[in-house]
């Protein structure tokens, strides 16, 4: 298996914007047009990569890398999403695994995220990746970080 994150291009945007989540996990994550569209209007903050497998696009990944951050958090993991046809085969962790090389070689020493809660919804993945809920809640959502030292 060959797995690389690709900056977005006129190639693959088509592709990203094709991909869907399966039936009930809409609720986990915005669609990838809503999160190409956020990447566009805050390019300068915005690190969104497609996720791809033997050449095909099976996912999309978008970081926040935002050194004067207000809350003091410069790394975020934005969004993650896997296509319903493609999950369970490793690809959301070994993406997310090259994503967070990334922010590490940008300095990261650590990463926050957050997600809904509810069943389907992603909070074993994240937890089984070593994410630690810090006690906070945005808009409803469990706020996690995970150490990158
Ligand atoms: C969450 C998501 C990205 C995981 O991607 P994936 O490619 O299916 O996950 P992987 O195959 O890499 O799984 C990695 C590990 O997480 C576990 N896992 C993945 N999804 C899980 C789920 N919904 N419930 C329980 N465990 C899960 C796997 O079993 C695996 O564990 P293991 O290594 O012990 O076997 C994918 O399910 C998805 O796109 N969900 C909908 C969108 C979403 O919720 N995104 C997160 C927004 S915050």
């Amino acid at each position: 298996m060959s797995i690389e994150l690709q900056p977005i291009t006129d190639d693959n945007v088509g592709d990203v914007f094709d991909l869907k989540v399966a039936p009930g996990q809409e609720e986990f994550v915005s669609t990838n047009a809503w999160s190409l569209a956020q990447a566009y209007a805050e390019y300068d903050i915005a690190w969104p990569r497609a996720i791809a497998v033997n050449g095909e696009v099976v996912g999309f990944v978008m970081l926040e890398i935002d050194p004067e951050e207000e809350n003091g958090r410069p790394f975020w993991l934005w969004r993650l999403m896997i296509d319903a046809e493609h999950q369970r085969r490793g690809y959301g962790r070994a993406a997310l695994l090259l994503a967070l090389a990334h922010a590490r070689s940008q300095g990261a020493t650590e990463i926050y995220t957050s997600w809904v809660q509810g069943e389907g919804g992603p909070e074993p993945f994240y937890l089984g990746l070593g994410f630690e809920p810090t006690g906070e809640l945005d808009d409803d959502e469990i706020v996690a970080v995970l150490s990158l030292v």
